[in-house]
């Protein structure tokens, strides 16, 4: 089984949008509007390449044997304090075969390459798989975010996970 991250296509609009609007999705993550046309646009939007250093939103698509089973984001990059968010799901029927943690650790790999020096998460507090996909990366939980993020309707606690370059690198 090897998994690569690929520059999204058009062909990956429609399963990148089931993937983020199933159920668990939404408990977890904020939901964008619109249809597949702005999906489509969303997804073209986001830069793959991280020579490139102008852009915020960085995107791929994980495949497994070339077929697509999850995406990755690396947002709120900031160039300048080398710091970044990290977002990512998993299509729902592929979900705890252990796709994740190795999608997560690639797009660590390529941010750290890149001069990234501080990738962070923020999680919803009773999203008991992401949590164990990022402590078993080796992020800390730093902080609790009360009422951060606003996902449904609701404003949702969040922990505020992060690893630095150097644990990545040591495998600390
Ligand atoms: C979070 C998510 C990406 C995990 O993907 P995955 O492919 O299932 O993850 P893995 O198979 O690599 O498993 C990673 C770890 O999480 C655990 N895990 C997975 N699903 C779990 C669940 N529902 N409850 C508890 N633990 C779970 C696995 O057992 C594994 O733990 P371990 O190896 O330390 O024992 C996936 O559940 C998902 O897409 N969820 C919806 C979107 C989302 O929540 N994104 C993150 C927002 S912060």
């Amino acid at each position: 089984m090897s998994l690569r991250l690929v520059k999204p296509e058009p062909r990956h609009v429609a399963e990148w949008r089931r993937w983020r609007t199933d159920p668990d999705s939404r408990r977890f993550m904020y939901l964008p509007a619109g249809g597949l046309d702005e999906w489509a646009a969303k997804l073209a939007e986001a830069k793959s390449d991280l020579a490139d250093k102008t852009g915020e939103l960085y995107r791929w698509i994980a495949e497994v044997d070339g077929q697509p089973v999850g995406s990755l984001s690396l947002s709120y990059v900031d160039w300048i304090q080398r710091f970044c968010e990290v977002g990512y799901v998993i299509a729902p029927e592929m979900r705890r075969k252990g796709h994740g943690r190795p999608m997560v650790a690639a797009g660590l790999d390529l941010g750290f390459a890149s001069g990234l020096e501080r990738i962070m998460a923020f999680i919803c507090t009773d999203n008991d798989a992401s949590v164990r996909l990022v402590e078993g990366l080796g992020f800390r939980r730093e902080g609790l975010l009360r009422r951060h993020a606003i996902i449904e309707g609701e404003r949702r606690d969040h922990y505020l996970y992060a690893i630095l370059k150097e644990e990545w690198l040591s495998g600390a």
